[in-house]
């Protein structure tokens, strides 16, 4: 099973990073020093993964510019010493090959995927979805996701155990059988339901390894009921036409960078993790009542030096 190629849907306004998404495409959000996108292509390679299609709408522009950076920029950084400043990115435009597509009305997320029936083909392929970032250096997720496609020879979703608070943030798999601890065969999928009615705790993570059978799915469906075409509801459907749908238990540590409070998380997390950042990021954490501290404190009394 040959699996080249992604797609990265990123045509969302970001309704829940107003008001930055007014003019700033949500996955350009910095997480440290690259923008969430860049993580999720980085992911993408070191998966074996080098063809992109990106699923874009108006005023979305500066995605590409990201990876195509000006000559003049690259000329300034070279005349000042700094041209290793760009080795990630220029790594990643040797590598990777992009496509952009426009999905010209908000139709949801089945129908951004839709977008890139033409360019798929008939393999298995890729789905990354931008707001979760999957932090596993070992073990990149959507390669993790692609073995299990290749042995179970079907579809793959990745998915996470969550709290019941959160199950009606998440499309939520049904099993029809475990295979292995971390493998389900799934019987159905329920986007965001009521927690009572939840057909289990396994919640949908924004990787997937599916059949390109996944678009004629997605045609049948249409936006009639809702307006939208919900991604799972088309899984749902490929499943009742007998195509095999497995949850895969992603392994490692994933951030939602869609929400303000996720993003926060994301870079306290990744700055932990980062040698350059950690010192820094755990003295300020531990000292923020301390003496030294610039949060404003009116019961701290700071012995002025004269
Ligand atoms: C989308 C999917 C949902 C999935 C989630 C993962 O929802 O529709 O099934 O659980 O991504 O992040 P969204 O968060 O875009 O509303």
């Amino acid at each position: 099973m040959e699996i080249l190629k992604t797609v990265i849907p990123a045509a969302g306004i970001g309704s829940r990073f107003l008001p930055y998404t007014a003019t700033v495409p949500k996955e350009m959000l910095p997480v440290l020093h690259k923008p969430a996108l860049q993580y999720i292509v980085e992911e993408g390679l070191q998966s074996a993964i080098n063809q992109f299609i990106v699923i874009t709408s108006r005023n979305k522009e500066q995605l590409a510019d990201h990876f195509s950076p000006s000559n003049e920029l690259q000329a300034l950084l070279e005349e000042r010493g700094k041209k290793d400043a760009l080795a990630d990115l220029k790594k990643i435009i040797r590598q990777a090959h992009f496509t952009y597509v426009r999905q010209h009305e908000p139709l949801g997320l089945g129908h951004a995927v839709l977008m890139a029936r033409n360019l798929i083909g008939k393999e298995h392929f890729g789905i990354m979805l931008p707001d979760d970032l999957i932090v596993n250096p070992a073990n990149p997720g959507l390669a993790q996701l692609i073995r299990v496609a290749r042995q179970e020879k079907g579809s793959v979703i990745a998915v996470q155990e969550v709290p019941a608070s959160c199950i009606s943030s998440y499309g939520i798999v049904g099993i029809k059988k475990q295979i292995s601890p971390s493998i389900f065969q799934v019987s159905h999928v329920v986007e965001k339901p009521d927690p009572k009615d939840a057909p289990s705790n396994l919640a949908i993570i924004g990787r997937y390894v599916l059949s390109s059978k996944i678009f004629a799915s997605l045609e049948e469906m249409g936006t009639y009921a809702t307006g939208e075409l919900q991604l799972t509801d088309a899984i749902g459907h490929m499943i009742q036409q007998n195509e095999k749908v497995f949850a895969y238990k992603i392994q490692g540590i994933r951030y939602d960078v869609g929400t303000p409070i996720g993003w926060v998380k994301a870079i306290i997390g990744m700055s932990l993790q980062d040698p350059a950042y950690a010192p820094h990021i755990k003295s300020f954490l531990a000292d923020l009542d301390g003496a030294e501290s610039f949060l404003y404190n009116s019961q701290k009394s700071i012995e002025h030096v004269r």
